[in-house]
């Protein structure tokens, strides 16, 4: 007995090895740490419980035969952030530089599909070199199993990648089909094909970094939902994460204590709109405000910075905000802003997270680039998502609500549930200036009645009382009281139901 046990110690000590001291030396050099040491950060202390420890490819192409390491370049298993299951496989690079074969493949789908059938999240870590040159079409094959249990789990539980090294072909694809991406600064790259295939196909010279690094998907492709310093930074915030989300589409996102109340005003709010409406000013001024303790996972950060996406809480439970920014491009909606909030708002409602939208918008950004990026669609994105989305929905105007924009922005007509605006609401076609220049386009040459003109349809409609009068706000409330307004207003929507047409699924603008 004695002996098998050393025996069975001698191979678990081998697997955990990987692909051998030095690979590993070389990746603490390059600032990565190894597989199992990202597993210990990742999960609660002694929850990881490992499957397939002693799977190994099954080639003999290329003297393979000769090349066996157990667990063959992915560490796999279920274990538990912060007493939550959750299925993870994280690449080993020491291992065929984490690339996919056959039997890799077999352990990613086995926690896929065990993840899907135990409704819970799956978190891949990334560090990896793709489809696996010396197994071909096996390869591939493989790819497509992992490919196909990501568009199968696809809103029903959550799917997380983080990109921890260098990434190409179907490491950068499985990634793309799950829920967010995240990456590490400075280590991590993300390409379908690397910078020496590139040199040779087209001739274009170009460094990992700049090719597929943080910086290129964080603020250039919005392929990466956000970024960190280092391996230990990443995988903390993805702890955090994990707390804000649902194990699945069939449970409710989980509740934490909360400890600021919600009957409290917060009086600081009722300054927050400068007194010139042309002034910008900090939309997660107000974020912060509304949600517990001010603790706020933002979603793409640094791409469309216009607006604003994240999760929070209120009383304890998770909501999803969006949020035009005044301060970057005064708020508009343009493409990008479009389809950043499109997919958040389309996240949160396959997952039952409640949406709260803040508004300050002076309607779409005019222009050729804009039109020929093909905002048309891209803006159609939001207001599909918006429209489709039946979690519960309250919305909020803070300022600006002009033109189509004001529809888009989950306004009553979108199927809000509860539409509110502050005292400083303008809510119209268009602003001013725009307004009287078309319509009074006779007196544009005399400013005595252009004035009188302006200051005219401002008194009209440059405030939220036409809209109350029309019953398309349901209240305007005064700032200090939004948290609490909200909320209430959760409170009252928990038990929300809406029937929907029967349809096989329906046809978002893609
Ligand atoms: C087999 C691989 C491999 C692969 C890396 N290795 N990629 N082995 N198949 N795809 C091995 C290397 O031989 C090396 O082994 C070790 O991993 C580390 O690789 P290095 O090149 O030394 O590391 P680095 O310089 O950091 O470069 C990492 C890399 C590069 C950028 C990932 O290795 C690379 O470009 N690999 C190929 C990427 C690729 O084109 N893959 C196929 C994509 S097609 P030793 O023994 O020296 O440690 C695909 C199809 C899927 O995935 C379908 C998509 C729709």
């Amino acid at each position: 007995m004695h002996d098998i046990i050393k025996e069975l110690e001698r191979r678990r000590a081998a697997a955990h090895k990987g692909g051998g001291d030095k690979r590993i030396e070389a990746q603490h050099a390059r600032g990565k740490l190894t597989a199992r040491e990202r597993v210990e950060i990742l999960l609660d202390e002694g929850s990881f419980e490992e499957f397939d420890t002693f799977v190994e490819h099954r080639s003999t192409d290329f003297g393979m035969e000769n090349t066996r390491v157990p667990g063959d370049g992915v560490v796999t298993g279920w274990g538990t952030i912060n007493g939550r299951l959750v299925y993870l496989f994280v690449k080993d690079f020491t291992v065929f530089g984490g690339s996919l074969s056959a039997a890799h493949a077999q352990k990613i789908v086995k926690v896929q599909d065990m993840a899907l059938r135990n409704g819970a999240p799956v978190i891949g870590v990334f560090d990896a070199g793709g489809a696996r040159i010396q197994e071909g079409v096996d390869a591939l094959a493989g790819y497509g199993e992992v490919f196909a249990r990501n568009v199968l789990s696809s809103g029903v539980i959550p799917q997380i990648s983080v990109i921890m090294g260098p990434c190409a072909g179907g490491d950068v694809y499985s990634p793309a089909m799950t829920d967010f991406i995240f990456m590490v600064r400075d280590t991590s790259y993300m390409f379908v094909t690397g910078p020496d295939v590139v040199k040779t196909v087209t001739n274009e010279v170009v460094t990992p970094e700049d090719l597929g690094g943080a910086k290129v998907h964080t603020t250039k492709s919005s392929i990466a939902d956000g970024a960190y310093e280092n391996d230990v930074e990443c995988l903390t915030q993805m702890r955090r994460l994990i707390d804000f989300l649902p194990s699945s589409n069939r449970e409710k996102p989980p509740t934490w204590p909360s400890f600021q109340e919600i009957e409290k005003d917060d009086i600081s709010l009722d300054t927050l709109i400068p007194p010139n409406p042309n002034k910008p000013y900090d939309m997660k001024e107000l974020i912060l405000k509304v949600a517990d303790e001010g603790d706020f996972f933002e979603i793409q950060e640094n791409f469309a910075k216009n607006i604003i996406t994240g999760f929070g809480r209120i009383e304890g439970a998770t909501v999803g905000f969006v949020a035009n920014q005044p301060m970057v491009l005064a708020g508009v909606l343009d493409s990008d802003a479009s389809r950043k909030a499109a997919r958040f708002v389309r996240f949160c409602d396959c997952f039952g997270i409640p949406l709260v939208t803040f508004v300050d918008v002076p309607g779409f950004l005019p222009g050729t680039a804009q039109e020929y990026g093909g905002l048309i669609k891209h803006g159609a994105k939001l207001l599909f998502a918006f429209t489709e989305a039946t979690v519960p929905k309250i919305t909020c105007i803070t300022r600006k609500a002009f033109g189509g924009a004001y529809d888009v922005m989950a306004s009553k007509h979108m199927r809000a549930d509860i539409n509110y605006a502050w005292p400083t609401a303008q809510i119209a076609v268009m602003g001013a200036k725009g307004a009287v220049e078309i319509i009074f386009r006779a007196d544009i040459n005399d400013p005595e009645k252009i004035a009188e003109r302006t200051k005219e349809y401002e008194e009209r409609f440059l405030n939220p009382f036409v809209a109350a009068q029309r019953g398309y706000l349901d209240e305007v409330i005064m700032p200090h009281g939004t948290r609490r307004r909200i909320a209430r207003g959760l409170r009252s929507l928990r038990n929300k139901r809406v029937e929907v047409p029967w349809k096989k699924h329906d046809n978002i603008p893609l």
